[in-house]
C-alpha cells in the first residue's frame, strides 16, 4: 500500500534547497541478503539526485561564513558530476558562476545535465592521476588560482565531512532505532565515510564500517592488507582513488571488498529489477559489497549502505546493453 495521509502532515518547502536531505531508507526484500537485513538509503531523492547535494550545501555556506566565497565570485570544482550537480543547484539560487572540471570517462548524462543548470563544464582526461597538470583536481587548483575563483575542493573540505557527520550519520541511526550492526559505503572525497562513519562509530564502538571499492583502486588494498599499490582503471563513476584524500580517514573502515565493473553494474540492473530502485554504477558497487558482506555473515545482522545516485544519468551505459556489451559487462 502507497502511503496515506495518516503518516502525517505533508510539509511544503519554500525552495529547493530546504529539501535535501531527510532521505527515505528502504528495506531490500526480493535480494538473497543471508541471515541479515539490508537497508538503502535513498539518497537518489535528493533534489539534484544524489548524496552530494548535502555536501554542496555545506561546502557553500562554510565558505561564504568565513569570507572565502564573496558575492558574486565564481565557484569553480573537479567533480565526478555528483558534486557539480549540486554545487549547480545551490550556486544557481545563490547567484554565483559556476565552473566544472570533470574526467571525460563521466557519463554524457552528467555533461549534459550540468550545462542546461548553467554550469560551464571543461572536460580533461581520465587516464592521468594525481600531480598531472591535466588530472582534473590539478587543473581545478590551477585555474582557481589563475582567475581568482573559489575552488571548492570536496577532497580537502571539512565541511564535506561536516555534512554528513551533522546530517546522513544521525539519520540512519534514527531510522534504525539505533539497531544497526555494519555500514558500507565507498570513497570518492572520503566525505560519507569519514563523517557517516565517524558519527557511527560514536554511537557503537563495535560497528562494521565496510568499504566498497572498484577493482583497481589504491584503497581495498590499503584496508584489508595494509598494502600500497598502484592505481588501476575502473568504469564505476565517482569512487575509487588513485590517493588517499586529506579528509578521508581511512582507518575508519575495518573491511573491504574489491567490487569488479561488471559485478558493480549487474548489482545496479538487478536492483532495478527486483527491488524497482534505479541506481548508477558507484551505487551497484557498493550494494555488490553489501550483499557480499551480509551473505558472508553466520549471524543476523542489520546493515546499511546508500542508493548515492540515480540511474537516470547512466542510461547511456549501465542501462544501454550496447554499452554494456562492449565493454564485456554483459
Ligand atoms: C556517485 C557517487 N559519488 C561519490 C561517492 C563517494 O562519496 P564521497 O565523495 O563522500 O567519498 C559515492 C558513494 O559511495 C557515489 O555513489
Amino acid at each position: 500500500m502507497y502511503r496515506q495521509q495518516s503518516d502525517g502532515p505533508m510539509k511544503v518547502f519554500n525552495n529547493v534547497l530546504e529539501m535535501i536531505g531527510q532521505t527515505p531508507m528502504v528495506k531490500v526484500s526480493n535480494i538473497d541478503t543471508g541471515p541479515c537485513e539490508l537497508y538503502l538509503k535513498l539518497e537518489l531523492m535528493n533534489p539534484g539526485g544524489s548524496i552530494k547535494d548535502r555536501i554542496a550545501v555545506s561546502m557553500i555556506e562554510a565558505a561564504e561564513q568565513q569570507g572565502k566565497l564573496k558575492p558574486g565570485m565564481t565557484i569553480i570544482e573537479a567533480t565526478a558530476g555528483n558534486t557539480g550537480l549540486g554545487l549547480a543547484l545551490v550556486a544557481a539560487s545563490k547567484g554565483y558562476p559556476l565552473r566544472i572540471v570533470m574526467p571525460d570517462k563521466m557519463s554524457q548524462e552528467k555533461v549534459n545535465n550540468l550545462r542546461a543548470m548553467g554550469a560551464e563544464v571543461m572536460m580533461t582526461r581520465s587516464d592521468v592521476q594525481k600531480g598531472h597538470p591535466e588530472y582534473y583536481q590539478d587543473m581545478a587548483a590551477r585555474l582557481a588560482e589563475e582567475n581568482g575563483w573559489y575552488y571548492v575542493n570536496q577532497f580537502a573540505n571539512d565541511a564535506n565531512v561536516a555534512a554528513h557527520y551533522n546530517t546522513t550519520g544521525p539519520e540512519i541511526w534514527q531510522q534504525m532505532d539505533g539497531n544497526l550492526d555494519a555500514f558500507v559505503c565507498g570513497v570518492g572525497s572520503g566525505g560519507t565515510l569519514t563523517g557517516i562513519g565517524r558519527y557511527l562509530r560514536e554511537q557503537r564502538d563495535d560497528i562494521d564500517l565496510v568499504l566498497a571499492d572498484p577493482a583497481g583502486s589504491i584503497l581495498e588494498p590499503l584496508v584489508n592488507r595494509n598494502e600500497q599499490v598502484e592505481a588501476g582503471s575502473w568504469l564505476a563513476e565517482g569512487i575509487g582513488e588513485d590517493f588517499v584524500p586529506s579528509i578521508c580517514d581511512i582507518q575508519l573502515a575495518n573491511k573491504a571488498y574489491a567490487i569488479s565493473d561488471k559485478e558493480g553494474m549487474q548489482t545496479a540492473r538487478m536492483l532495478l529489477e527486483k527491488e524497482g530502485v534505479m541506481v548508477g554504477s558507484s551505487s551497484g558497487t557498493l550494494i555488490a559489497a553489501a550483499l557480499q558482506y551480509c551473505r558472508q555473515q553466520s549471524e543476523a545482522k542489520r546493515v546499511v549502505t546508500l542508493a548515492c545516485d540515480t540511474g537516470n544519468r547512466y542510461l547511456s551505459k549501465l542501462f544501454n546493453d550496447e554499452w554494456m556489451r562492449s565493454n564485456n559487462l554483459l
